[in-house]
C-alpha cells in the first residue's frame, strides 16, 4: 500500500491557536504511519507559516501541489492538507480556498460550507428556512449598531433578557457575554464588537447542552447525544478549556424521542449547510422536551478528550478510524470533483 502524504496545518491566526495545537497532536499521533506520512506545518499567530522552524508555503509546481521551503526552494509532494484549525481563518473557507487554488485535497467542509458554518448569523438564517428550530436572534453590525442602536435596544428587550451577545464568526465563547439587564448591553455589544463586525443578539434558551457528532462514513454516521454537564452560569471560555470544569456525557440521559429528534435535526444541518467529512452540531434541550439548534462546527476539537472523537467512539468508530476515514473522504470528494465537467 502506498503511503499517503498528510500535511497537517495547525495553530493559525484565531484565537483558537493553542486549542489547534492539542488537536493536532491528536490527530498526529492516531494516523497510522504505515500508511500516512505526516508533514506538519504550524501557522503563527502573524500568519507564518514554518515547517521545523523554517518559512514554506503551499504552492503549485508542474499541476502538482507542493509545500515548498522558502530556504532553499525545496518541494515536497502532498497528497492530502488536514486543516485541525479552528476559527477564523481556518475552518471559514478561508484555508479551503487556498487549497482548492493549489488544487490539493482538503479534509472537512468545502469553501462556501465552512463560511456557512462559521457564521452564526447565516447558520441560522440557512436552519430556519431547513425548519430547523433556533433561538430568537437580532443581528447587529458595526454600522447598524452606530446607525440605530436605540432601535436595537427596543427588540432586544422585546424579545427578553437574559441575551447571549455574540461574535458571528468566532469560537471557544471568547467575545461572548451573557447579558441579564438592559443595562450591560452596550458594553456586551462593545465586545462583541471588538472581534467581529458582525454579532448577533440572541435570546437565551434555558437548557441542557448536548452535541451531536456527524461522520461522511459513504452514508452520514449520526452519532448517539453527548451532553455537557459544568457548574458555571454558562459554556464560557474557562469552563470549556480548565480541566475538571465540564463533564461530558455519552449518551446523554435523554428519552429516545429527543435522541432521535436530536439525530434528524444534526443530519439536517449537515446537509443544510453542505458539510463534507465530518462536523459537530450543539444543540440545547428545554426542559419541555424541545431541541434547538445553536450551531455547527466544521471542524470540532479534536483533543483526545474533546467531543467529537468521543461521540464518534460511542457511534463505533474509533479515533484512528475517525481520521484515517476523513482523510480517506477527502481524497474521495477530490477524485470525484476531478470527474466534473467544468
Ligand atoms: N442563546 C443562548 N442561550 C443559552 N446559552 C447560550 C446561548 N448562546 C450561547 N450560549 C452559551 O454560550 C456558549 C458558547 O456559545 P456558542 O454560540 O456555542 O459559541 P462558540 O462558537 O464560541 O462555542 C454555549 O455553549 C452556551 O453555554
Ligand atoms: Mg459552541
Amino acid at each position: 500500500m502506498s503511503v499517503t502524504t498528510v500535511l497537517m496545518l495547525m495553530g493559525g491566526r484565531s484565537s483558537e491557536h493553542d486549542v489547534s495545537l492539542v488537536s493536532a497532536r491528536g490527530v498526529t499521533a492516531a494516523l497510522d504511519p504505515s500508511a500516512f506520512e505526516v508533514i506538519s506545518v504550524l501557522i503563527g499567530t502573524d500568519g507564518t507559516w514554518t515547517r521545523d522552524g523554517a518559512e514554506v508555503m503551499l504552492a503549485t509546481s508542474g499541476g502538482r501541489p507542493v509545500l515548498v521551503s522558502l530556504d532553499d526552494g525545496a518541494a515536497a509532494a502532498v497528497d492530502v492538507v488536514f486543516p485541525v484549525l479552528h476559527g477564523p481563518f481556518g475552518e471559514d473557507g478561508a484555508v479551503q480556498g487556498l487549497c482548492e487554488m493549489v488544487g490539493v485535497p482538503y479534509v472537512g467542509a468545502g469553501v462556501a460550507a465552512s463560511a456557512i458554518a462559521m457564521d452564526k448569523a447565516t447558520f441560522k438564517t440557512i436552519a430556519i428556512q431547513r425548519g430547523l428550530p433556533v433561538a430568537d436572534a437580532v443581528i447587529v453590525t458595526h454600522a447598524s449598531w452606530n446607525d440605530a442602536a436605540p432601535t436595537t435596544r427596543a427588540a432586544v428587550a422585546a424579545m427578553g433578557f437574559p441575551v447571549f451577545v455574540k461574535p458571528a464568526r468566532l469560537g471557544s465563547s471568547v467575545g461572548i457575554s451573557r447579558v441579564t439587564a438592559p443595562a450591560d448591553l452596550d458594553e456586551a455589544v462593545s465586545l462583541a464588537l471588538a472581534y467581529d463586525d458582525k454579532i448577533l443578539i440572541e435570546k437565551g434558551i434555558t437548557g441542557r447542552e448536548v452535541e451531536v457528532g456527524v461522520l461522511d462514513r459513504g452514508t452520514l454516521v449520526v452519532s448517539p447525544p453527548g451532553e455537557i454537564s459544568y457548574a458555571a452560569e454558562w459554556y464560557d471560555y474557562a469552563t470549556k478549556y480548565e480541566a475538571g470544569r465540564a463533564e461530558l456525557h455519552i449518551p446523554a440521559d435523554l428519552p429516545a424521542d429527543i435522541t432521535a429528534r436530536l439525530q434528524e435535526a444534526a443530519r439536517t444541518a449537515y446537509e443544510a449547510v453542505g458539510c463534507h467529512g465530518m462536523a459537530r452540531v450543539d444543540c440545547f434541550v428545554t426542559a419541555t422536551g424541545d431541541v434547538v439548534v445553536s450551531e455547527i462546527n466544521t471542524i470540532p476539537g479534536f483533543t483526545p478528550t474533546s467531543a467529537y472523537p468521543s461521540l464518534m467512539a460511542a457511534a463505533g468508530v474509533d479515533y484512528p478510524q475517525l481520521v484515517a476515514r476523513l482523510v480517506e473522504a477527502a481524497l474521495e470528494r477530490a477524485a470525484h470533483e476531478r470527474s466534473l465537467r467544468r
